[in-house]
């Protein structure tokens, strides 16, 4: 079982979007709980819209120091997504302790980097935790945008990233009133870079963790 946690005292960089999209190409082959701690509910709001039709099992509301019991249920993985406030640290705190794994999605926006950076530094690399950056809402029409901030990444912070990056596209913006994720978009053309991003950032994530030696059923 790994308990993965969506980090970022940012919001809007693709948390709860991230969240939702990698639990649903994961569920394809795994037992996948989410679990909303954001008293936002922007992730709850999201599940009641897809109704029965999500394919994963899902929690709202739960407090956040309630998080370590879960590691006794039968899941493979679960995500926690959290809220992005700079106040919140005692519940990042809370999630982290219990986390096997951290996710910060990234946006192509400068003013957003030194938040993440100070997320990492102060609560993230303490705990000695796995960590990936994710670049998300990377906008496709600029060109050498991506590769200027896998650089900043790669030779500035020094910090280790998905090799696959998330687009910006409207589907996804879409997708939370739809009450849809990823496994469920329509097979179109528009579509396929949209399900190929976090399709293959979730099979990153997979062979990440079978590439890691870990204990069944602990950290
Ligand atoms: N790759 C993407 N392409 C287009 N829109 C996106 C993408 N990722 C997130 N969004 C949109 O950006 C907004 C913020 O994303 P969200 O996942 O809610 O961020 P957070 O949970 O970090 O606050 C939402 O409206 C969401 O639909
Ligand atoms: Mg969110």
């Amino acid at each position: 079982m790994r308990i993965v946690a969506l980090v970022g005292q940012k919001g809007g960089v693709g948390k709860t979007t991230t969240t939702m999209n990698l639990a649903a190409v994961m569920s394809k082959h795994s037992r996948v709980l989410v679990v909303d701690v954001d008293p936002q509910g922007s992730t709850t709001w999201w599940a009641e819209n897809a109704g029965e039709s999500l394919p994963f099992d899902f929690a709202a509301d739960v407090d956040p120091n309630n998080l370590a019991r879960l590691r006794e249920l039968p899941y493979d993985a679960i995500f926690v997504d959290t809220p992005g406030s700079l106040e919140d640290t005692a519940v990042l705190s809370a999630v982290l302790d219990v986390a096997d794994f951290v996710i910060l999605p990234l946006n192509p926006e400068p003013l957003n980097t030194p938040a993440l950076v100070r997320t990492v530094r102060q609560h993230v690399q303490p705990r000695d935790l796995p960590f990936r950056i994710l670049l998300s809402k990377m906008d496709r029409r600029r060109p050498g945008q991506l590769e200027d901030w896998e650089q900043l990444i790669d030779d500035g912070l020094k910090m280790p990233r998905f090799k696959q990056y998330v687009r910006l596209y409207a589907a996804h913006s879409d997708a939370p009133l739809q009450g849809k994720v990823v496994t469920q978009y329509a097979d179109t053309r528009q579509n396929a870079n949209a399900i190929f991003d976090y399709t293959h950032v979730a099979m990153e994530l997979m062979a990440l963790w079978a590439n890691q030696t870990t204990t069944v059923g602990s950290k």
